[in-house]
């Protein structure tokens, strides 16, 4: 099946499925089966077969999963074996929390500078890295080619911000401004995170009765 042609909904299920793996893997199990998975995860059989078909047929009638062949594919899958350099704009309290927080390593990622426009900032160490002026961004990309941009700025910044790293090269933005990017999907893809929606959807839970 194309990537183009997979819903988001099993996107949004690839990483956890992985997470889930990888800790199967950790803790010695060698098989499971899709049943297993669906009562740990709180889908169904079925469902959790749809997913994976999506990608190849990976298990085996009467055996199940090999975990650890499973957890290879869905790395590869999902791109983790790659190393893509990304940047993080903005290094005030967010942009300090996810370079320090952030195993980049562990997602297909290498962290390779951060940028500022606060002279105050510029030039001290967070994370192992000299924060850069953003003056010196167009330099930076020419010479490290970051696909990658971690926003971390405020709303009216982003937008303009996303354009200018789109035209030196970056084609992946994990957007944490509260504003939704416009971006040619053909060529920028863009994962909005609003740590706000997770607790609305807690709210919402709670709420319901
Ligand atoms: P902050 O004010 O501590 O840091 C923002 C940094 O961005 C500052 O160091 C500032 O100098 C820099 N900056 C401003 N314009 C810039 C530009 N054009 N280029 C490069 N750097 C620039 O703010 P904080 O707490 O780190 O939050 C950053 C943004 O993330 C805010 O817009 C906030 O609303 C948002 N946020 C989003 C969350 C989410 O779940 N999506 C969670 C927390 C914050």
């Amino acid at each position: 099946m194309q990537k183009d042609s997979i819903s988001e909904s099993v996107i949004r299920r690839l990483p956890r499925y992985y997470r889930f793996l990888s800790e199967l893997e950790h803790t010695g199990t060698e098989r499971t089966s899709s049943r297993e998975l669906a009562k740990q995860l709180g889908l169904t059989a079925s469902q959790i077969r749809q997913d994976l078909n999506c990608f190849g047929e990976f298990g085996q009638q009467g055996y199940g999963y090999n975990v650890a062949a499973l957890r290879r594919q869905l790395e590869l899958i999902i791109g983790l074996n790659r190393t893509r350099a990304a940047i993080i704009v903005g290094a005030g309290n967010l942009g300090k929390v996810i370079a320090a927080n952030i195993d980049f390593a562990a997602y297909g990622f290498r962290l390779s500078g951060i940028f500022d426009i606060d002279h105050e900032l510029c030039g001290k160490e967070i994370a192992g890295f000299m924060v850069k002026h953003m003056d010196e961004l167009e330099a930076f990309c020419k010479e490290v080619h970051p696909l990658v941009a971690v926003l971390c700025i405020p709303q009216e910044a982003a937008q303009e911000t996303a354009d200018r790293l789109t035209a030196l090269g970056v084609s992946g933005f994990w957007n944490f401004s509260h504003c939704d990017l416009d971006a040619d999907r053909s060529r920028v893809q863009v994962e909005n995170v609003h740590l706000g929606d997770s607790l609305m959807t807690l709210s919402f839970r709670m709420s319901k009765d």
